[in-house]
C-alpha cells in the first residue's frame, strides 16, 4: 500500500487544529472590555484540552497570537501575553500528571524574554509528555515561517549540507516550526469567520475545514464532538478517485 492509501485508509482523527476566534465580540455583547473575553478564552482552553486528553487526540494545535496580532492596542498584547504566563504557571502540573507535551511555534524572537524563557522550560519540562501534545502557535504566521524555512534551505545549501536536488515536500516539511508534527486532519474555525488566515498554510493542504457561529469563550466539549461527527462524515479524498479510495479502506480491513 502507497503511503497515500494508507494515510486514505485511515479515518481516525490525529490531529486537530483550531483557529480560537470571537473573544472580542463574545465579551463586546456583554458590554466587558476585550481582555474579558480572552479570559473566557482561556476557560474554553483549559475545558478543549482536557476533552482532547480524555477523547485520545494526539495533536491538539492552537493559534493563540498571529503575527498580525502584534499590531492590536499595546494594552491589549500586554493582557493576551499576561494570560499566557497564567496559564503555563496554572496548568504545569496538570500538564505534567497527564503526559501533554508542550511545543510552541512561531517567530520567538518577537517574544519578551520572559514569555521566551517561560516557554523554553514548559516545553523541556512537558517533553517526556505521551499523551497529548499541545502546539501553542504564538507570533505565528504560516507565511513567516514558510519563508523562515525557506531560508534555513538556502542557507543549508549555500554551506554545501543540502543538495537542492533532494528536496521535495517530506524534507521541506521538516525544515517547518511544525517538525515532525502530522498535519492536521480538522481545523476549527469558529465566530462564524470563513478565512484561514495565514495559519498553517502548508500544513492544512488536505485537512478538513469545519466553521462554526459559536464564539471560541462559548465552544465546549459539545460542540468539539459536534465538529468531530462532521469530520468522521467527511470522504478525504487526497486528490484520489474515490474507487481507489475504496479499495485501500477495504485492503486496510482486510
Ligand atoms: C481571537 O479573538 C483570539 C485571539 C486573538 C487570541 C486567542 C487567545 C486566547 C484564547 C487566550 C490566550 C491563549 C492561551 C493558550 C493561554 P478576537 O480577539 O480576534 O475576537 P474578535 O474577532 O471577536 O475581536
Amino acid at each position: 500500500m502507497s503511503d497515500l492509501t494508507k494515510t486514505v485508509s485511515d479515518s481516525s482523527l490525529t490531529h486537530l487544529a483550531i483557529i480560537m476566534d470571537g473573544n472580542g465580540r463574545w465579551a463586546k455583547r456583554r458590554g466587558l472590555p476585550r481582555v474579558a473575553g480572552h479570559q473566557q478564552g482561556v476557560e474554553a482552553v483549559t475545558r478543549i484540552v482536557d476533552e482532547c486528553v480524555r477523547s485520545g487526540i494526539r495533536f491538539l494545535s492552537l493559534f493563540a497570537f498571529s503575527s498580525e496580532n502584534w499590531g492590536r492596542p499595546q494594552q491589549e498584547v500586554d493582557a493576551l501575553m499576561g494570560l499566557l504566563l497564567q496559564y503555563l504557571s496554572s496548568q504545569r502540573q496538570k500538564m505534567l500528571s497527564e503526559g501533554i507535551r508542550l511545543k510552541v511555534i512561531g517567530d520567538r524572537n518577537r517574544l519578551s524574554e520572559m514569555v521566551r524563557t517561560a516557554l523554553a522550560d514548559a516545553e523541556k519540562e512537558t517533553s517526556q509528555g505521551q499523551s497529548l501534545t499541545l502546539v501553542l502557535a504564538l507570533s505565528y504566521g504560516g507565511r513567516d515561517e514558510i519563508m523562515r524555512a525557506a531560508k534555513k534551505i538556502a542557507q543549508d545549501a549555500l554551506d554545501g549540507q543540502l543538495d537542492i536536488e533532494q528536496l521535495d515536500n517530506k524534507s521541506f516539511s521538516a525544515f517547518l516550526d511544525t517538525g515532525d508534527i502530522p498535519e492536521p486532519d480538522l481545523l476549527i474555525r469558529t465566530s462564524g469567520e470563513v478565512r484561514i488566515s495565514n495559519f498553517l498554510l502548508w500544513q492544512a493542504a488536505y485537512a478538513e475545514f469545519y466553521f462554526t457561529d459559536v464564539f471560541w469563550p462559548d465552544f465546549d466539549a459539545e460542540e468539539l464532538h459536534k465538529a468531530i461527527n462532521v469530520y468522521q462524515q467527511r470522504k478525504r479524498r487526497f486528490g484520489l478517485t474515490e474507487d481507489q479510495v475504496g479499495l485501500a479502506i477495504k485492503e486496510s480491513n482486510d
